[in-house]
């Protein structure tokens, strides 16, 4: 099916280098529709050339755009999310086509991508100093917040929009410049957001954006990673890649914001609410098909429970549409690519080997296409299997039962990652027991939609570090000088 936006110069084939649509270089990266394979169209497959132009650009256009008041690039950014909720069906479009999420969750990203836009625009007239009582007699003393420099984002594929929102949005209300590296898979949406980010008028040079296939990646993220002039990245992916940009970024000390892989856990008691539990986990997992870093990759649940929350869990998941992203009943889309299937497909195959029992899924839906996978919930899960400690990355929910809460919370704790938790109970003292003893840097509570532009988005242990949204995912953006004034006696 063609893609037909009221925009359709909305879909840029061309990296954008200070100020300018530039086709170079000849190499080319096709993108694809994760659904059938089709080529939507071609971008650059650039390389180091093409990552220092844009560096050399966002270096030259820094000392400009930092200068400019705050409530003049707050009013850039508030056109920005205009403009983005204006096409919000165009973009919303382009997400479900190139990433294959159902066309409403498309939608829905580029409303919540927006959120962080308009929450850091307003944001950047707040970033106030402090004045601090001097110790000493006859001085000033002052801590005052300045934008740390060139930012370097590098970008995941689940969410195209919100998470170039949430990276480039705080940057810009800080008075950084920023180089962007999108996902190899989903550079269309990107690319969008960068021209509706000139048209609101945006400098040349304060915004650029390089793409690239995964082959050539390195390359051009090498020439950030060694160049002294990047003073910050800020990347969304795998803990393995976020370990490989900490420990390059050391040569130059960039500051750092990590945002890894996760394993979340999702606890039910036998006090909680089962029916809000099950409706917590089906929001929380099968949001873009399981693709998410923060869904619940662990379901344990107390014996007293356990049956019946899931014999109805069983039954919401059988009962989820699968389908193309174009359709509109369609709640689950193809998965982003073969590589993710074939991960799926082994967790469930390697669960099912060791004793788990399939309550409904368990199998690739070829009828529908080759990147499609059944909503799969498992019972009998266990920390032997690799769901448990991998994480899945796709529609499966693996239950495991659990007697007392020591119990649950040391399986919760037992993993290297801690991005996000969630818990369901009605009991006031175990809430708040729970809640501190997890590790994790995201505790939702009776809740599975924990996400909001308001609110610091990150984890701990190897979950990475930084925080994205919030006054923390300001802060990120910003260092702070003391400046000491004396002789005033
Ligand atoms: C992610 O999966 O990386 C982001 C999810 C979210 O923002 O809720």
């Amino acid at each position: 099916m063609p893609l037909t936006l009221t925009r359709p110069d909305l879909i840029r084939s061309a990296n954008f280098i200070a100020g300018q649509w530039s086709a170079t270089p000849a190499a080319r990266l096709a993108v694809t529709d994760p659904a059938t394979g089709a080529t939507i169209t071609e971008v650059p497959d650039s390389g180091a050339l093409e990552a220092r132009a844009a560096l050399d650009a966002a270096h030259a256009a820094f000392p400009a755009w930092r200068k400019v008041p705050a409530k003049q690039r707050a009013a850039i950014i508030k056109r920005w999310n205009d403009l983005v909720l204006a096409h919000q069906d165009d973009l919303g479009k382009l997400i479900s086509r190139e990433q294959g999420k159902p066309l409403a969750e498309g939608k829905g990203e580029v409303a919540y991508a927006a959120s962080y836009i308009e929450w850091f625009g307003e944001e950047a007239t707040r970033m106030n100093g402090e004045i601090i009582p001097a110790p000493l007699p006859g001085r000033r003393m002052f801590a005052l917040r300045e934008p740390v420099g060139v930012v370097a984002a590098i970008t995941p594929w689940n969410f195209p929009a919100a998470m170039i929102a949430r990276k480039i949005a705080p940057a810009l209300a800080a008075g950084c410049t920023v180089v962007c590296k999108p996902a190899e898979d989903t550079p269309l949406t990107s690319l969008a957001l960068v021209l509706l980010a000139q048209e609101a008028g945006v400098p040349a040079g304060v915004l650029n954006i390089v793409t690239a296939s995964r082959e050539k990646t390195p390359e051009v993220v090498d020439v950030w990673l060694d160049d002294a002039r990047v003073r910050k990245i800020t990347f969304t992916g795998s803990t393995p890649v976020g370990k490989h940009l900490a420990r390059r970024s050391a040569d130059t000390l960039k500051k750092l914001s990590l945002e890894l892989g996760g394993n979340a856990p999702f606890i039910v008691f036998d006090d909680a609410d089962v029916d809000a539990a099950v409706d917590g986990l089906m929001a929380a997992k099968f949001r873009n098909g399981g693709q998410t870093c923060v869904c619940p990759n662990r379901v344990f649940v107390q014996r007293g429970v356990f049956d019946t929350f899931a014999q109805k869990l069983a039954a919401r998941v059988a009962a989820l549409k699968v389908g193309p992203a174009s359709d509109p009943a369609s709640q689950i889309g193809p998965m982003i690519n073969d590589r993710a299937v074939e991960k799926i497909e082994r967790h469930v195959q390697d669960a099912v080997a060791k004793g788990a029992k399939v309550l409904a899924g368990g199998k690739r839906l070829p009828e529908l296409g080759a990147t499609y996978y059944a909503p799969t919930v498992l019972s009998g899960a266990d920390a032997r299997m690799a769901c448990a400690c991998e994480e899945t990355f796709g529609p499966v929910a693996p239950l495991t039962m659990f007697d007392s809460e020591d119990e649950a919370l040391q399986a919760a704790n037992d993993t290297p990652f801690g991005l996000a938790a969630y818990f369901y109970s009605q009991d006031v003292r175990r809430i708040w027991r729970v809640a501190d003893a997890l590790e994790s840097g995201i505790v939702g509570i009776n809740e599975g939609a924990i996400s909001a532009e308001a609110a610091p988005f990150g984890g701990v242990k190897e979950s990475g570090y930084g925080r994205e949204g919030s006054t923390h995912g300001l802060d990120d953006y910003l260092h702070t000088k003391y400046i000491c004034q004396g002789q005033l006696d």
